[in-house]
């Protein structure tokens, strides 16, 4: 296998190369699930137990993976969704999946624990930022957070529903990242063996720039991936305020039941995100994917639904559109990317995908996102 991301060929070549550049408890905290990690395990699973039933003899010579989410262009259906800390993978590592999502013609969402102001990545994302709100003990800080996006130009914010609080992220609380960046000695050694990391990444001394913003000068936000900040009280009346608050696209992510989702379409979103939040929170949840058939049934035609957990092929994205998915989202694998080589190696994560995408379309007999139909996947 190539160390070049490059060179690499597939999101599982790029994670390796991430492996071997990043300290291990960089790599760690993106790679890993809560607990067991049996909902980690069991996003790929969904992907794999569906088989193509591909047409054939179709006339596939010309091709169109481009679609619309939320109304608006995508060059293929996928968002590049809401990881935080990506500024340990990479300096200014939000900046850089931002460019890099937008010269691939994708939508990026941003976490609320980005380490990049929401202002810079709006223009990085060339107008086509999303951002992803978690609900603060202290609603003004994302009151504020939510202003912003607006005078920033946000097209959409998701509010975030599967965090009441932190998952056992066991190897975070193994590496010394959680709970509180106390890094035991293993994990200093470690750090010591990444020279080149330590000069660029930690040089660069990341931070959560845009929370530190709203909580004003001293607040220490460092203890923030393990110590709950986020409202274990969030509930369906919330959802509402911000529906008043917020007059743009609104999803709600972390959903993975019909009712749930009728409930959202019912208060006004536009659109809700199956997800287990990439196997981090619950473990043994079902997948986004597990859940899509049901959700389809209950309000696919009057919401964009979007489905996140194990995409890592673009396959996987086909089999999803099929389903009756608007869209993908893409967590770990752009991340991989920009481990392995900053901006242009999440851009060659979404190469890669985009590559393999319109390759799954010419190969089940499919010249355009609308041809993918139900009838072309199984179990
Ligand atoms: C490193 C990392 C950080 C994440 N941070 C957030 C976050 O800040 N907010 C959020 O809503 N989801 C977050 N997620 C969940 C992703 O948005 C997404 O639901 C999940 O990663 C999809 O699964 P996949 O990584 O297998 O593609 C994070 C995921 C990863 C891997």
């Amino acid at each position: 296998m190539s160390r070049r991301f490059k060179d690499a060929l597939n999101i599982d070549e790029l994670r390796e190369i991430a492996r071997r550049r990043v300290p291990r408890f960089a790599f760690d905290y993106v790679d890993g699930g809560a607990e067991d990690e049996r909902t980690l395990a069991g996003n790929r699973a969904a992907f794999e137990r569906l088989r193509f039933r591909p047409r054939t003899m179709v006339d596939v010579s010309v091709r169109d993976t481009a679609t619309t989410i939320l109304g608006h262009p995508a060059s293929f259906p996928a968002i590049v969704g809401p990881t935080g800390l990506n500024g340990l993978q990479w300096p200014n590592g939000d900046l850089a999946i931002a460019h890099a999502a937008a010269a691939a013609g994708l939508p990026f969402a941003m976490s609320t624990v980005s380490m990049s102001y929401i202002e810079d990545l709006a223009r990085a994302a060339s107008g086509r930022l999303w951002l992803q709100a978690y609900v603060f003990r202290e609603r003004e800080i994302s009151d504020r957070l939510i202003d912003r996006a607006e005078t920033g130009g946000c097209d959409a914010i998701i509010i975030t529903s599967d965090f009441p609080t932190p998952g056992k992220r066991e190897r975070d609380l193994r590496s010394g990242l959680l709970p509180k960046q106390e890094f035991p000695l293993r994990t200093t050694l470690d750090i010591l063996r990444h020279p080149r990391w330590i000069l660029t990444v930690a040089r660069n001394k990341p931070r959560f720039v845009n929370v530190e913003r709203e909580l004003g000068p001293g607040a220490n936000v460092n203890n923030f991936v393990g110590h709950n900040m986020f409202d274990p009280s969030l509930d369906w009346d919330d959802l509402a305020r911000f529906r008043d608050r917020w007059k743009r696209k609104l999803l709600l992510k972390g959903v993975l039941r019909a009712d749930d989702a009728e409930r959202a379409a019912a208060l006004g979103v536009d659109g809700v995100w199956l997800s287990n939040h990439g196997g981090r929170q619950l473990d043994g949840a079902i997948s986004g994917m597990d859940a899509l058939p049901e959700v389809i049934d209950a309000v696919g035609r009057r919401l964009a639904i979007i489905v996140d957990g194990g995409v890592r092929r673009g396959s996987d994205i086909a089999k999803a559109v099929a389903l009756g998915a608007t869209a993908v989202a893409l967590g770990r694998a752009p991340v991989y990317g920009l481990g392995a080589g900053g901006e242009a190696g999440a851009a060659r994560a979404l190469e890669i995908l985009r590559d393999e995408f319109d390759r799954t379309l010419a190969l089940t007999g499919c010249r355009a996102v609308a041809d993918l139909t139900p009838d072309l996947v199984t179990r």
